[in-house]
């Protein structure tokens, strides 16, 4: 995916891009692509020990600066102080447990950590360890303090390790790491304001099927649904996201998965995880209809061209609606919201739609031309039930979910 340009590409941001020293560190190449394609400045300062992983050379040539790793370095010019004090945004990538466990002690023993000890910009660490050290308490309580101190500590992903294991510890992408630290900069450090909070998400499009090889489906990425989990994940909720149709993206750490296709798999997939939930957020685009028959074998042309010509549908269960119904009879306390994606009159169809169904909130975004499909960036307006309704500015698809998550947060805290 190529990168999105830096928001101000006239003045250019100093990104400091720190290395530990880990098998990822070979990720941190292609992080640093990402800031200098955006326009940004960057220096990598690595830890020595990543050096054993790639080497000085790498690091200089694709950042176009001087690479050192220790205090003693340039003494006349007080790096150990003037590179943090000079960053924008420090992103540590790979964040090993021992540099985590240094930086978490305030220590300042390599340019790296006297650079994080100095810094006042926003700080974001990409996580990249094997599993046992990640859910190893000594390093679960030195996140919790970094993230406790407004340090961003985002969640590693699942996946293969070093070895042939696997868990919990595998370093994010370039590209996600990216847009996350792109997204603190735009809207500051995530506090953890949704911490033991249930959140369920739906996204991506739903699938209908015509017969086996066959099927009804729409131009739903589910990127702003998988944004909305990434986000309320950082912000410290336990999230469900059922997911239709997204296998382009990656998937957001830090949250449970549960694929489906249909929208009747998808109600039971919704309304099970909701049983519990503080919110529920109906980003899915889902199948209205659905073809009344479902064929057990391909259709052929020549032996069924009736069915192949004229496809009979019939009406889908509204999961929102059905969610709405369970609050109104006092099965969840579920906060509620929508989407809508409209091409004609977005708020005018957004506020009945919002009516219409019931929910807390609506978010609603113009779809005209086929617009924000699959896009990186999106905007829109937070309608609420009270008829108050908020502009989001057009921007990334995570800057936009902190956005959603803040009107979302702001009506929950004004009814307690
Ligand atoms: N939705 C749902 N179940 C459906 C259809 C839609 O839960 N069967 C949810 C969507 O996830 C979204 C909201 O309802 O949060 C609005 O979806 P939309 O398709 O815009 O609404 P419709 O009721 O289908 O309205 P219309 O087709 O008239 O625009």
């Amino acid at each position: 995916m190529s990168p999105e340009p830096s928001e101000n590409t006239k003045t250019p941001r100093n990104v400091v891009v720190g290395v530990a020293g880990g098998i990822a560190a070979y990720k941190a190449c292609h992080l640093i692509r990402e800031f200098t394609e955006g326009g940004d400045n960057v220096r990598v300062v690595p830890t020595p020990a990543a050096l054993n992983f790639v080497g000085a050379a790498t690091f200089e040539a694709l950042s176009g600066n001087p690479v050192d790793t220790g205090v003693f370095s340039r003494v006349d010019e007080v790096q150990h102080v003037r590179v943090g004090k000079d960053a924008d945004l420090i992103v540590i990538a790979p964040a090993t447990a021992d540099t985590i466990a240094r930086i978490a002690a305030g220590r300042a023993d390599d340019l790296l950590t006297a650079t994080a000890l100095v810094a006042t910009c926003p700080v974001v660490l990409a996580p990249a360890m094997h599993t046992e050290m990640w859910e190893n308490p000594a390093t679960q309580d030195n996140v919790e303090t970094l993230r406790r101190r407004g340090i961003v500590v985002l969640e590693p992903a699942h996946g293969r390790l070093t070895g042939t294991d696997t868990g919990p510890g595998r370093m994010l992408e370039a590209a996600q790491i990216a847009e996350m630290a792109r997204t603190v900069l735009e809207t500051g450090p995530f506090g953890l304001s949704l911490q033991g909070k249930k959140v369920v998400i739906s996204a991506g499009g739903t699938q209908e099927n015509i017969d086996p090889v066959r099927y009804i489906g729409n131009r739903s990425s589910g990127r702003q649904g998988f944004a909305l989990a990434d986000i309320a994940a950082h912000r410290g909720a336990d999230v469900t996201v059922v997911a239709g149709d997204t296998d382009a993206l990656d998937t957001p750490p830090g949250a449970e998965i549960v694929k489906v296709r249909s929208t009747r798999d998808m109600k039971k997939a919704v309304d099970r995880a909701a049983e519990n939930a503080d919110f529920v957020i109906m980003a899915a685009a889902v199948s209205d209809y659905r073809p009344e028959n479902e064929a057990d074998s391909k259709l052929k042309k020549g032996e069924s061209d009736d069915a192949l010509s004229t496809l009979r549908m019939v009406e889908n269960p509204d999961i929102l609606k059905g969610l709405v119904d369970k609050r109104n009879a006092g099965e969840t306390s579920a906060t509620i919201v929508g989407f809508a994606a409209e091409t004609d009159k977005p708020l005018e169809y957004g506020k009945a739609k919002l009516e219409r169904k019931g929910a807390d909130l609506l978010m609603v975004n113009s779809v005209a031309g086929g617009s924000v499909f699959g896009e990186l960036r999106n905007s829109g307006w937070l309608i609420r039930a009270d008829g108050e309704v908020e502009e989001i500015a057009d921007g990334p698809k995570h800057v936009v979910a902190a956005r959603i998550w803040d009107g979302i947060e702001a009506l929950t805290s004004n009814r307690q």
